[in-house]
This record gives C-alpha cells, structure tokens and sequence, in this order.
C-alpha cells in the first residue's frame, strides 16, 4: 500500500493497516490539501520525542530546563490564535432547524463548497509544504462499550503530541479498528501552506477559521486554527459536538462535565459528574482535597472536563471520561487552589501561553501565592520582558489568562483506581453550576428529574477567556454545553427528560441533581464562600441527601441545607456570611425569571412543555414568598 498517489506523495500507510476506507480517506485527503508527506502516527514514546525535539527545532517548543520541569516544553502561540473560536464554529446539519436557534449554521453543500468542493476551497493546497499526521485516537478506555474512535488528520505536529496526551492515540487503536471499524473523520489545517524554499512561522495558522462539524455524517473540519479546542478535534469537536448527536441517536449522554469518586471514611465509594461552564474551578473541583473536618474522605479524580454516560442493564447510568489527559487552564493554578494539580505538573508537561522565567521554568498568575512574591523578571507569553513594575504599568499579564497546560491523567496522585475502567462507574449525583455573583444560592436540590433539567437548561454564568470574546457578562448556559452542543438545544432538553423517564420506568433509582454556586460576592465585591477544599462540605450534604439521610428544608427553587444541615468544622463561616450565599431575593429571583422566560423564546422550537410548567410551579412558590 505505499503506491504513490500523486506526484511525489508516498501515503507511508504501516504493513498492519488493512482498513481500506482509512487508507482511501487519508489518500484523498493528501491529495486534496497537497501535503507534502504523510506520517501515520504509532503513539510510541520515541515518537512523542521526536516530534517534541522536531518542534524545538521549529521555534514552536522551548524545551524547559530539565531540573526544574524535566521532559517539559513550552509553545506560544500567535496572539491571535488563543481561545476556541464560537463564533467561527458551524454546526451543518442538513435542516437549520436541527442545528437550533444557539450554533451558527451553514447548509452542508455550501460548506463542503467552501472548504472542500470549490475550486477555490480551503482544503485545496491547505496543507503544501507540510507533513500531513495521521492520529488515531480512542475516545475512553480501548474497547470499552462507551468508548468511541477518530481518526484526526493534522497537518500540525503541535496537535500530534497534543493529542497523544489528550487521548489513547497510535497504533493498538488502528488495531482494535481492524479492516472495517467504525471511526469519525476529523480533518485539521493550520491553514498555512508554504511554497517552496518559503520558511516557516513558529505558529502557523490563518485568520479565517472554521470549526465545522456534519452531524449527520458525523464528521469534523476544521482550519486555520492550531490552538485547543479548535485543534484537539477529540476534545470539543468529537467528544461533545458529534458525540452529543450520536448519544441522541443512541441512548446516551456526552456531557461538558467533570466526573469524581468520593469515599468516605466508612469505605463507601460514590460519583458525582458535575457540568460547569469554561474556567469556573472545574479542574480545582475534580482534585478537591477535602479540608480540616473531613479526616477519613478521598476524593479521587475520574475524569476533569467531559463525561460519556451510558444507561447500563442494571438501570443505573454508568459514566467514562472519555479523554486521557487534562488540557487545563494555568493561571490562578496554585497549591492553595489545587494542589494535586500543581503536583501533576511536575513533569512530562506542555505549557502553552504561559511565561519563561529566567532559569528556563514556567510561571503564570497566581504562583505567586505560593511563593510570596512576584519574580523579578520573565519573558511573557508573546516573547517580551515582563517585570513587576512593567506590570504594575501596563496592567500586562505574564501568562496570557486562557493558558493551558497538556498533561496525562496519569500525572494525577488524586486519579481514581477506576479512571480507566473500561465499563465506568455509576452515577450517584449530577451537580450543574455556574458563575453567578449573585441570586443563585450555594447549593440547591431538585425535588425531581425534571425540576433538576429546569436548573441545568437555565443556567448562567458570568463569561470567562476559554472563549474569544466579551468577558463578565452574564449568558444562559444550558447544562454548560451552549458552545459544545452538536444538534438543537430544545431537543437536548427532550433527550434529559426522556432518559429519566426511561430510567424511572425501568424502576432504577435515578440520581439526584443539585444546582451550586460558588461565586457569590458579599457587599464588598468579595467571594463569600472559601471555595476549593471547602466545597467538600457542600459536596457533603448532597450525598447526604443521595443516601436519603441529610436535611434541608424546601425552597422556591428546590431543596436547600440550612446552616446546622453542614459541617462546619474547621472553618469559621458564620450564620450571617451562610446567609449571604444561600438567601433567595424575591426581586432578583423575579428578574431571574424573566430571564428564563427570554431564554424559553429563544428555544421556543421544540421546547419541552414541562420546562414552561416548572417555571410556572417556581412562580406561584415565588408568589407566596
Ligand atoms: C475547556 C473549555 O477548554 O471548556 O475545557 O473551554
Ligand atoms: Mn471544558
């Protein structure tokens, strides 16, 4: 199979590789975009080493001083290429209506003329000049009943090393795909064709960008972005966008949600999966230490970003993390905020964006806590010198704020033994979040399945840097998949409500949902709640009320914990500073409402009756406040 397919072009395609799909697909793919080779990735260590040392040589990686940060590197970025694009991302589904009132869309003819069919497409050529990588990736543990496969064509050897952390990537995934397995295609470009003789850029990728997913043919493109989400097609793209339209085709959720265990001193193991928007401490949740008063609890981290939750014939829903490594955010990192994560970067990591001090480590905002001052001098995320005091002028940051660290799950001293459990874990509780500085209390529980998707598909939160964009206003997020959904909201709606109905009927004791809130500012502008460790004791609670034993007392919105219904011990919150986090402000709570009622036009289409008919249960309790 090394015939060529073009002038010049050998596919490369390994002796074992007898899936001929693949090979046509990669060889109409090489053809298309004009790479210059083809590398099929085996996902071996001498390989990751070699592309790192290949992308030191390029200017893209700075190889960290080994002592300190041993088999490390640092990437920058271009500057304009620094968040997922939202507004660049398309959901082409053949009917508008099924892509919904919140994706962007585009008929999929037009888009495939665009970027693949026209004669000026954005594929044609896309890739000249540069190696085309060819990364098979597993989606959850090999062979797991909820695991999936891709196959991302790359023309970024950034992404290849990238994805090997993010994922099960190489060879033994080619070899569970066999001559006819089932995959998703996913084409990536940086979008920077070189001409011959033409240098390269330390970053290459294009102003324009689309991040293009066809659910019907579950199939993703994206170009001109090399950054993150844009270009892990795993991650988002994959594990969310298509993999939420393949779980509505098939019975099962693909959630933006963390998933934890937690024991309890007695011995008894629960997991909670927990959905919150970019950047709102999901990471610092899913490595909670649990503080002073919780001697005796482990908590244990399944999965930080993404669940793939499945109904199993035992009626409980069994959850997978479907990634292998952690593609999380740097700044305000530290071993006060979470310390396991601190702890996971201590080797074998790639920095993106964030600052090089001078004896060749990393640093962003916030290590500062750590160690008590500021370092006299860096080099920033763009290349320039960084002191305090330019700081201090300039307001410039160090570490550009959406800075990402890419590391193994296996880095974690707080992974969980069944992390990589083929069949997952089941499913004690989900927990919907968000930013909110006010209105919404510390935690709330909803009396039933569909009072607890009322909460998830009304969420808010105040925005944050994971995306381009407007930062600190708030926008509804429903279930914290507004940029991640792959098919039209309301009917996601639908698919919440219908799985617990289906569950319920098969006698199965549905897990409980709980609505948290964090963020809470007092009269000073300041967080009330301590956060971080301190949410073991809310966390607490919950499983309390999942074991049917905690107390609480009914509320507008659900059920709340009164002061004495949580452990306070070792940490000095009083009744008043309880109050300011849980109180339930009738006028705010009418304008919440309000909110709601726009949030219900906009998904008008679709929208399940029984989501009106809560808000209106809500309204009359308000009423009688
Ligand atoms: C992420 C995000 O990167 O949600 O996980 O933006
Ligand atoms: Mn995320």
């Amino acid at each position: 199979m090394n015939q060529p397919v073009m002038e010049g072009l050998r596919l490369n395609v390994p002796a074992s590789v007898k899936h001929a799909r693949l090979i046509s697909w990669v060889a109409e793919i090489a053809a298309l975009t004009e790479a210059r080779d083809v590398h099929w990735c085996d996902g071996s260590t001498e390989e990751y080493d070699r592309l790192c040392a290949q992308l030191v040589a390029a200017g893209t990686f700075k190889k960290l001083n080994p002592a300190l940060r041993p088999n490390s590197y640092l990437a920058c970025s271009d500057p304009s290429d620094v968040a997922r694009v939202e507004d660049r991302t398309f959901i082409c589904s053949a009917r508008q209506e099924d892509a919904g009132p919140t994706n962007n869309w585009k008929a999929p003819a037009e888009m495939r003329e665009l970027l693949q069919t026209g004669s000026k497409a954005l594929f044609r050529g896309a890739m000249r000049g540069r190696t085309l990588y060819v990364v098979p990736f597993s989606m959850g543990p090999l062979g797991s009943p909820i695991a999936h496969i891709g196959v991302e064509l790359s023309d970024s050897p950034y992404v290849a090393v990238n994805m090997r952390t993010m994922t099960r990537m190489g060879r033994a995934v080619l070899d569970v795909l066999g001559s006819d397995g089932e995959f998703v295609p996913c084409v990536h470009t940086v979008g920077a064709p070189l001409q011959a003789g033409q240098a390269d850029v330390k970053w290459p990728c294009n102003a324009t960008k689309y991040i293009v997913h066809y659910p019907e043919t579950r199939e993703i493109w994206s170009y001109g972005s090399g950054y993150g989400g844009n270009a892990l097609l795993g991650k988002k793209c994959f594990a969310l966008r298509i993999a939420s339209t393949m779980g509505r085709d098939q019975g099962w959720l693909a959630e933006h949600m963390l998933i934890l265990g937690v024991q309890s001193p007695e011995g008894k193991k629960s997991h909670i999966a927990a959905a919150f928007p970019s950047a709102c401490g999901k990471t610092n949740f899913s490595m909670l230490v649990p503080p002073a008063g919780f001697e005796g609890w482990k908590v244990t981290t399944i999965g930080d970003d993404i669940a793939w939750i499945k109904p199993h014939a035992d009626g409980k829903l069994y959850a997978i993390n479907p990634e292998a490594g952690y593609f999380g955010v740097a700044p305000g990192t530290n071993l006060q905020t979470n310390p396991n994560c601190m702890r996971s970067l201590d080797k074998n990591v790639i920095f993106t964006n964030v600052a090089l001090t001078d004896d060749g480590d990393v640093w962003w905002e916030g290590m500062e806590k750590d160690t008590g001052t500021l370092p006299a001098h860096l080099i920033d995320w763009q290349g320039k010198d960084w002191t305090p005091e330019i700081a201090k002028q300039t307001g410039a940051k160090a570490a550009h704020p959406n800075a990402r660290f890419t590391v193994a799950a296996t880095n974690n001293p707080a992974l969980d033994p069944e992390w990589d459990n083929p069949a997952g874990v089941p499913i004690d509780a989900f927990i919907f979040g968000g930013r909110r500085s006010t209105t919404v209390p510390l935690v709330t529980e909803a009396r039933d399945w569909t009072e607890g998707v009322y909460m998830a598909a009304t969420m808010g939160s105040e925005t944050t840097a994971a995306a381009a964009g407007q930062q600190g206003v708030v926008r509804r997020d429903p279930f914290a998949m507004l940029p991640f959904m792959g098919y039209n909201m309301s009917d996601y709606f639908r698919h919440w409500l219908d799985m617990g109905a289906q569950l319920q009927a098969s006698g199965a004791k549905l897990p409980k949902i709980f609505c948290v809130n964090w963020f809470r500012k007092g009269p000073d502008d300041k967080f009330v709640w301590p956060g971080y460790g301190d949410n073991m004791r809310v966390l607490k609670w919950m499983l309390d009320r999942v074991e049917g034993r905690g107390e609480g007392e009914e509320n507008v919105f659900g059920v709340t914990p009164r002061y004495e219904d949580i452990n306070w011990e070792g940490l000095g919150f009083t009744p008043e500073q309880f109050q300011q986090v849980t109180h339930v402000d009738k006028a705010a709570w009418t304008a919440e409402l309000d909110l709601h009622a726009q949030l219900f036009n906009q998904l008008a289409h679709h929208l399940p009756a029984e989501l009106p008919a809560t808000k209106a249960r809500i309204e009359e309790r308000l009423a009688a406040l």
